[in-house]
């Protein structure tokens, strides 16, 4: 199929569905908020017309967000019209290199309203470098602990990896399906862990990029309360949602740039407070990274604060185009992106929790919540047939690839949810993990636990989506319908 006819495939209503005209008015009519996001859909024209002009209908903004061109443009200016040098020294294009990365760095902390004097900014590759320069540098001892809900990302699961090799107990809280909440009552008795005087750190997503569950930010005070540390894994939550580092205090905040506005990649970074990156040992020196080295010495001094924590040269002439890209999210202002993001889930979720088989059989089951309260943009499901056998998430993803949308299917790096989502016990994963001594490949694996689903299909909007978009994959999910699992 070319595109076109992909486009226009993805939008002729299946049946029993309005037409697209007729389906806007009334989502308008249900979300009159809506309407205070129009310069969104100006720009989807101009800024993001590339997307119209293919044909793509992209519902992966929880993988990767989406830059406009004037972005692009801005960094390309820059990049023409001036000569930077490497940042390490003092001379005229290295000084002017400097200005700019200090200056992105400033306009970090303002994106996140924090000051200086509270916290650092680090630049790292992307949000599991921060995540691993926590990790590795966080004082870990025997007895000491590294509490963490289960839905995080594996970047954060990671860390378990240097508490455990250092004596450190590791300690999951659970989040409950459906709806994939926190379970207050365990993580309140798991708080009541803390070693005393001892170092225990405290992992949470703001927002989980499996279910789009947002978690209560009061945790960080509790936690902090009770001696923790906390480590606030932002990455999935920034995007679509302002967080006022001014209000909340995590002394760990990890995030990458291109999941807020696209461009640049490689790019992320740790937001550290003062006092808890004191704390920290980094386990290496590197270029950048010393005020001295000696070799005949055998001793080397660190730089105060962050930078001992940039090793080697950053990657210098992408950082420009980060203050380009927080400055172009400002100019439409979080709030109304968040609008734009909660209309649209919010009519999604409902569109696909009404499809129902003609057996009144539900087509799609979400995990998380069905509702817009306390959660982002991130809708993680299965398809079942009539008969209530699961549609293999790798079928939906050839069936959507065919009309052109591109969503994201598997577990999304966080398995975690998607076990207690998808009911998947720890003894069954015991049984595969003594089956596979060595590398597995996911494939086996999957088959090791063949009678479930072993992951999902997640779709997600951010600040360029539509209503066209979401009513088009509305449209893919009643495909479904009557449709039995054994004959797809
Ligand atoms: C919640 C969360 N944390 C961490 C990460 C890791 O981000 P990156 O791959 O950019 O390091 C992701 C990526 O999807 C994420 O969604």
């Amino acid at each position: 199929m070319s595109t076109s006819q992909q486009t226009a495939a993805a939008n002729t209503p299946a049946e029993g569905m309005p037409a697209l005209a007729e389906a806007e008015a009334s989502f308008r009519a249900l979300y009159p908020a809506f309407a205070s996001t129009s310069q969104l859909d100006e720009m989807r024209a101009s800024d993001y017309a590339r997307l119209d002009a293919a044909g793509h209908i992209y519902l992966d903004y929880t993988g990767g967000g989406l830059y406009a061109e004037s972005q692009v443009r801005a960094h390309m200016d820059l990049l023409r019209d001036n000569v930077f040098g490497n940042p390490h020294s003092t001379n005229p294009t290295s000084l002017a290199m400097t200005r700019l990365i200090e200056q992105a760095r400033d306009a970090v902390l303002a994106f996140f309203s924090a000051t200086p004097d509270e916290y650092a900014v680090i630049f790292t590759l992307n949000a599991s470098g921060a995540l691993k320069l926590v990790g590795e540098s966080y004082p870990f001892g025997p007895d000491d602990q590294y509490l963490l809900t289960f839905d995080n990302h594996n970047s954060v699961n990671g860390i378990r990896e240097f508490a455990r090799a250092r004596g450190a107990h590791v300690t999951y809280a659970p989040v409950i399906p459906p709806d994939m909440r926190i379970d207050g009552e365990r993580l309140a008795a798991s708080l009541d862990l803390a070693r005393p005087g001892g170092n225990n750190l405290f992992a949470f997503p703001a927002q989980s990029n499996f279910s789009g569950v947002q978690h209560p930010l009061e945790w960080i005070e509790r936690a902090q309360a009770k001696g923790w540390d906390v480590l606030l894994d932002a990455a999935a939550f920034v995007p679509t949602n302002p967080l006022d580092l001014s209000r909340w205090h995590p002394d760990f905040v990890s995030l990458s740039f291109y999941k807020i506005f696209g461009y640049p990649t490689g790019v992320g970074c740790l937001l550290a407070r003062k006092p808890a990156l004191a704390k920290l040992h980094r386990p290496w020196f590197a270029g950048g990274t010393i005020t001295v080295a000696s070799v005949q010495g055998d001793r080397y001094y660190l730089h105060e604060g962050g930078e001992a924590f940039e090793d080697g040269t950053l990657n210098y002439l992408t950082l420009p185009a980060v203050e380009i890209g927080l400055r172009h999210i400002a100019s439409i202002g979080l709030d109304t992106i968040h609008t734009r993001v909660a209309c649209l889930t919010g009519w999604l979720l409902d569109a696909l929790t009404a499809l129902r088989h003609s057996t009144g059989a539900p087509v799609v089951r979400i995990y998380g919540p069905e509702n817009t309260a306390m959660r982002g943009g991130t809708i993680t499901m299965n398809f079942y047939d009539p008969d209530g056998h699961f549609i293999d998430h790798r079928l939906i993803e050839e069936r959507a690839n065919e009309v052109n949308i591109s969503l994201r299917t598997g577990c999304f790096c966080n398995p975690g949810g998607g076990e207690l989502a998808l009911g998947i016990s720890a003894e069954e994963l015991s049984t595969c993990f003594v089956r596979y001594t060595e590398r597995v490949t996911l494939d086996d694996f999957r088959r090791c636990i063949d009678a479930k689903s072993t992951g999902a299909v997640r779709v997600s909007v951010g600040l360029a989506s539509t209503f066209a978009d979401v009513y088009a994959f509305a449209t893919f999910a009643r495909g479904f319908v009557d449709k039995r699992a054994n004959e797809m």
